[in-house]
């Protein structure tokens, strides 16, 4: 197996926690608030691959929607309060990292191992997002789609970090909570790391080709022998 050089992070849901913004919004939003974070989710990331199939002229940046999300998914639980959505939008620039995550960048860079994001994100909503997780200095950079204009797993999203690293895709560990995004990096060549925190089901058939982890602390361990 190659050395791994670099450890490319998934922002949203692998080191930041996107369901903070809702959870501190739960008792406004009612007993369903699991059920409306859940679909706000869903609903963004249905918006970024419908944007991307649909050609370059459709593309909408990932805060436009996230934003286009929340106002379906507010619409659909009848939740229609100016001040909610605002407070939600703010708290989704300040997801905050996973409490295990500032420690493992922390132990990866100790062993000479770089770091970055790589995200669907727009660049400010990353910016302000790492800022606010307190994990801007654990990074060596923050890579965003907005580079190139097309959403995850487009395979050329995954060619950013052999550019900006200089590295192969194999000498490079690619970490993500989501399946979608583990397969595309696998397709690209990366070392993938599924991490499955709610022990969801198997997908793509990952679990023969990734290797899964409960949460992220056991990854410096796993990557620097
Ligand atoms: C990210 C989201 C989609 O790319 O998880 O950060």
């Amino acid at each position: 197996m190659p050395e791994i050089r670099a450890a490319i992070f998934d922002a949203y849901g692998t080191l930041l926690d996107v369901h903070a913004p809702v959870l501190a919004q739960s008792e406004r939003i009612g007993p369903h608030w699991r059920r409306f974070s859940a679909d706000w989710r869903a609903k963004q990331l249905e918006y970024t691959w419908v944007r991307s199939l649909t050609g370059p002229a459709h593309h909408r940046d990932f805060w436009r929607c996230t934003e286009d999300a929340l106002d379906w998914v507010s619409a659909r639980h009848g939740l229609s309060d100016p001040d909610l959505r605002a407070a939600l939008l703010d708290a989704y620039r300040a997801c905050p990292a996973y409490p295990e995550a500032p420690a493992v960048l922390g132990a990866l860079r100790d062993r000479g191992m770089a770091t970055a994001i790589l995200s669907n994100g727009e660049p400010g909503m990353l910016a302000a997002a790492v800022a606010a997780a307190g994990i801007a200095d654990l990074l060596d950079d923050v890579l965003s789609v907005e580079a190139i204009g097309v959403f995850k797993p487009h395979p050329l999203v995954y060619r950013l970090p052999e550019r900006r690293f200089g590295h192969a895709a194999a000498s490079m560990a690619f970490i993500s909570a989501n399946a979608w995004d583990t397969q595309g990096a696998l397709a690209c060549g990366y070392r993938a790391f599924r991490v499955n925190r709610t022990g969801d089901p198997d997908e793509y058939g990952l679990r023969a080709r990734a290797e899964e982890l409960d949460d992220l602390a056991k990854l410096p361990a796993m990557l620097v022998a």
